[in-house]
Order: C-alpha cells, then sequence, then structure tokens
C-alpha cells in the first residue's frame, strides 16, 4: 500500500507529478487559450464583477491561501484577503455579493473551514471550495468547487494536497482574469505553458531526495529552525517550519526575510540552522529585486555565525559561495518556483523526523483532519 516507500509522507511527496497533472488534466487548453472549471452554481455575470476574494482556510491550507493571493492578485487584478477559518468565523466579517468567498481544505471536513463557508453562505457571498475529498462537506455545501485530484492522502502532514491547492489556485486565478477580461488568450496560453511544464521539473526536484537525506545527517540534533522567504517565498518558508515541527517535534519559525531586523535577528547564532527559500525568476524585475534583497539577509545571517541552507535556482553561483548548503531546483516563473521550492523542505522534514526515530506519518497530538474545534 505504501508502493515500496517507507512512509506514506514520502510516497505522498513523490506522487506530487502525478498529483498536479491529474489536476490540470482537462482544465486547460493550449488551443482556445483558456481554463475550463466544472459548472458552477455562479453565474458568468457574477464571475464578471467580483470586487473582491475572501479565501479561509487552516494549516497547510492556509499556507497555500497565501501563495493563491498573490497569484489571484497579479493574474485577476482582484484584491484579497486570506484569513485563518477560526479566525473568520468568529469575526464578523465584511462580505457582501460581489465578494467571493474561497476555502480551501484538503479534506473538506475540516471544522472551522467548513463553518467559515457556512457563515459566507449565510451572509449571501458566493462561495467556491478547493477541496481533495469528493462528495466531502465543503465539496458539497459550495456554490463552486475544483477538486485537486491527488488522490487519497494519508500522511497527517500534508504534501501532495498543498501542491494541487497551488495549482488550483492558479486555475482559478486565470479563470478570474479571463471571466474579467484581463487575461487575453495569448497570456491565459503562456500561463498554461507554464504549468504543463510543472510536473517534468517536479520529478528533477525529487531527484533532491538522496541529497536532502545527507544533509539531514548533519541537522537532526538541532532544537530550532529559522526558515525565511520574501513575496510568494514566504508563505513557502512557513510551510516548510511547519512541515518540520509537525513531524519532526523541532522549534520552527517561518519569517518574511525583510522582517529579520525587526526582532528575529536577535536569534541567530552558529547553533541555528536558517533555511532560506530564494529562488529567481531571471527577466523578472520583481523577483529580481527580492532575490538580492534576501541575498543580504543571507550575509547578514553569514555575518552572525548562522548556518545556511539556501533553495536556489539551478545555476546560482551568487548564493553557492555564501552558504554552507545550496538545494538547486529548476529554473521557474515566481508563483511556480514556490511549487518546487517547497519539495526539498518536505523532503528535509522528512529525513530529519526518522533519523530522529518519530512516528512520520502518525505524529503525536494530531489528527489528519480535524472535524472538532
Ligand atoms: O483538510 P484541511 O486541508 O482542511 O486541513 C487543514 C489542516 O488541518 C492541515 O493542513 C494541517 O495543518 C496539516 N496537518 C499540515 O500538514
Amino acid at each position: 500500500e505504501k508502493g515500496g516507500f517507507k512512509h506514506f509522507m514520502l510516497k505522498e511527496i513523490h506522487e506530487q507529478p502525478r498529483a498536479i497533472r491529474e489536476t490540470l488534466a482537462g482544465r486547460v487548453s493550449l488551443d482556445d487559450g483558456r481554463v475550463y472549471l466544472d459548472p458552477t452554481k455562479i453565474p458568468d455575470s457574477a464571475w464578471e464583477g467580483f470586487r473582491r476574494v475572501v479565501i479561509a482556510a487552516c494549516g497547510t491550507s492556509w499556507h497555500a491561501a497565501l501563495v493563491g493571493k498573490s497569484v489571484i492578485e497579479e493574474l485577476a487584478r482582484l484584491p484579497v484577503e486570506v484569513d485563518y477559518a477560526s479566525e473568520f468565523r468568529y469575526r464578523n466579517p465584511l462580505l457582501d455579493e460581489h465578494t467571493l468567498v474561497v476555502v480551501i481544505t484538503q479534506s473538506g471536513e475540516t471544522a472551522d473551514t467548513v463553518a467559515a463557508l457556512r457563515e459566507a453562505k449565510h451572509r449571501g457571498c458566493p462561495t467556491f471550495a478547493i477541496c481533495n475529498v469528493p462528495g466531502s462537506m465543503a465539496a458539497r455545501e459550495a456554490d463552486g468547487v475544483l477538486l485537486t485530484h491527488a488522490g487519497p492522502e494519508i500522511s497527517v502532514a500534508s504534501t501532495k494536497a498543498f501542491t494541487s491547492q497551488i495549482v488550483a489556485l492558479y486555475l482559478l486565478a486565470l479563470y478570474l482574469g479571463q471571466h474579467r477580461a484581463v487575461l487575453s488568450a495569448a497570456d491565459v496560453r503562456a500561463h498554461v505553458e507554464q504549468l504543463l511544464a510543472l510536473p517534468t521539473k517536479l520529478e528533477a526536484t525529487l531527484g533532491q531526495d538522496a541529497a536532502l537525506a545527507e544533509l539531514s545527517k548533519e541537522f537532526f540534533r538541532a532544537s530550532d529552525f529559522l526558515y525565511l522567504g520574501r513575496g510568494v517565498h514566504f508563505p513557502i518558508a512557513l510551510e516548510g517550519a511547519l512541515k518540520l515541527k509537525e513531524i519532526s517535534y523541532i522549534h520552527a519559525e517561518g519569517f518574511p526575510a525583510g522582517e529579520m531586523k525587526h526582532g528575529p535577528n536577535a536569534l541567530i547564532d552558529e547553533r541555528l540552522p536558517v533555511v532560506m527559500v530564494m529562488p529567481r525568476e531571471a527577466g523578472n524585475p520583481a523577483s529580481e529585486v527580492r532575490y538580492e534583497k534576501t541575498l543580504s539577509n543571507l550575509q547578514e545571517v553569514k555575518a552572525r555565525d548562522g548556518c545556511v541552507i539556501a533553495i536556489v535556482t539551478e545555476g546560482d553561483t551568487q548564493t553557492a559561495t555564501l552558504a554552507e548548503h545550496v538545494i538547486p531546483v529548476p529554473a521557474a516563473s515566481d508563483a511556480l518556483s514556490a511549487v518546487l521550492a517547497v519539495v526539498p523542505l518536505q523532503l528535509l522534514a522528512y529525513h530529519i523526523a526518522v533519523r530522529r526515530g518519530c512516528d512520520v506519518d502518525q505524529p503525536r497530538n494530531l489528527a489528519k483532519s480535524v472535524t472538532v474545534e
């Protein structure tokens, strides 16, 4: 049942290229330059007129929501707010019929997320669920559903559901963009080409498995870890930290790299591993600026004797001379490099947890689906 892998988590990490192929299948057309989603109860006129998107989710799905915010704002030019479902439901949120409320949930059964969905419906908002389980509560109750076809996820630590959620959010962004006429067929086609190239790049990234197993030998005794990133890589830093704490019980925190001077710098010493998520899209000015700024954060960490593990784009020689350890991922657009960059973080957490003798698939105190508050 584990397909020759020692744990479900490792199997599911390796299933990511397939999960993404399946999530894209039948939904994108290079010929038409369009994205096709299943019919929803939301009329076309509403899709054309949304003024705002609010996303509610928990845990790893909330990290996917943060990536989704960047992608939807960039591609559909709509403002997006991201909320923890547990906060949204008790917050008296400002909502109206021009707000699309999106919930993201692998299981479709998370109590807070389902409650957020019901609250949004109650207030008359169109609702949309990104969900991995057909027939689950969220999938049944939302006005529109985009199923991630990741297949059953058994490991408590979410991996393939996360990367599939990012791809689903990308599709939603393109769908909104084409309805709002901010994206032409040629624009959509260019994005679809990048999405279709992603599974092969993920396969190449999975080739780093042995290198990360090796790296885990050096770091499995650490008591704390810091994860840093900017832009779309900040939620990836948060996700890397969550993976590590949940399965290895090592304390880990994620920060936007630009926040270091505002407090976290005080934590840095020679015992603190710092994982810096810093791929770069050549020719994208915003990405280049973020990269340069993160590179100076790296120099600051080095000046304080911190030990850096950098996740970079293949061919990045600048970082190679500065960081102790460099894990390259294939070149991709800024948004899609988030999907590639999380893979080494999943593998690092996995190998560290195995070395510490932890119950990887069933970490203490956690359940796969949180159906009670
Ligand atoms: O099924 P959901 O996506 O609604 O679950 C949300 C969280 O409980 C879940 O992502 C949790 O954070 C994972 N254990 C993280 O690996």
